[in-house]
């Protein structure tokens, strides 16, 4: 790389544009695979769990950033299960909020509140963060939209619905501070 010129570089920049502009389609193939290949043992595929997730966020009334949230919370989980949050987060968080990008970023932890007990781990590993401002946001997220999103009765939207939603997020202008709103701790719901 040290050896490129600025003419180098400058092809490059330009070749990265249309790159970029397609990161919402590489966000949609991800989600369909993880329509295909899922964690077993569940009773609905990892991307119907997203799905159901952006359903009841946008049934809630909840605004485009928490709905494309929802429907990503879990992305991460075919490239990185063990830290899938946080790799979930890093693939939101230069398109939406702030506070949307660190729930997303612990919804992990705040989860364990529904079952490490079962394993005897501590349930309330989530209280390390009782101080922090968006405390509430992501108990409220996971019990809203994560731990109750895994119904194969419930009636789901299709990834199609919420298609235009992605594509609206990922066509921001990257860690824009109008939209990310550093500090700004945003309702979950209209109500
Ligand atoms: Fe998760
Ligand atoms: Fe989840």
């Amino acid at each position: 790389m040290k050896d490129g010129t600025a003419e180098d570089y400058a092809l490059l920049h330009e070749l990265e544009k249309p790159y970029l502009a397609l990161t919402a389609d590489r966000v949609l193939d991800e989600l369909r695979r993880q329509g295909d290949a899922t964690l077993e043992g569940y009773r609905i595929t990892r991307m119907t769990h997203g799905l159901q997730s952006a359903t009841r966020a946008e049934r809630d009334g909840a605004d485009i950033d928490w709905i494309v949230g929802a429907l990503l919370h879990d992305i991460g989980d075919g490239l990185a299960p063990q830290n899938h949050d946080r790799f979930s987060a890093e693939v939101i968080r230069a398109f939406v909020r702030w506070d949307v990008a660190w729930v997303v970023e612990h919804h992990g932890i705040f989860q364990m509140l529904y079952y490490a007990h079962h394993y005897g781990w501590d349930r309330n590993a989530r209280d390390r963060f009782r101080d922090h401002p968006c405390f509430d946001s992501c108990a409220e997220f996971c019990e809203r939209w994560d731990q109750s999103s895994f119904d194969p009765d419930y009636d789901t939207l299709p990834l199609e619905h919420f298609e235009p939603m992605l594509r609206e997020v990922f066509a921001r202008k990257a860690y824009d501070p109008d939209v990310i709103r550093e500090g700004y701790v945003s309702p979950l719901t209209a109500g």
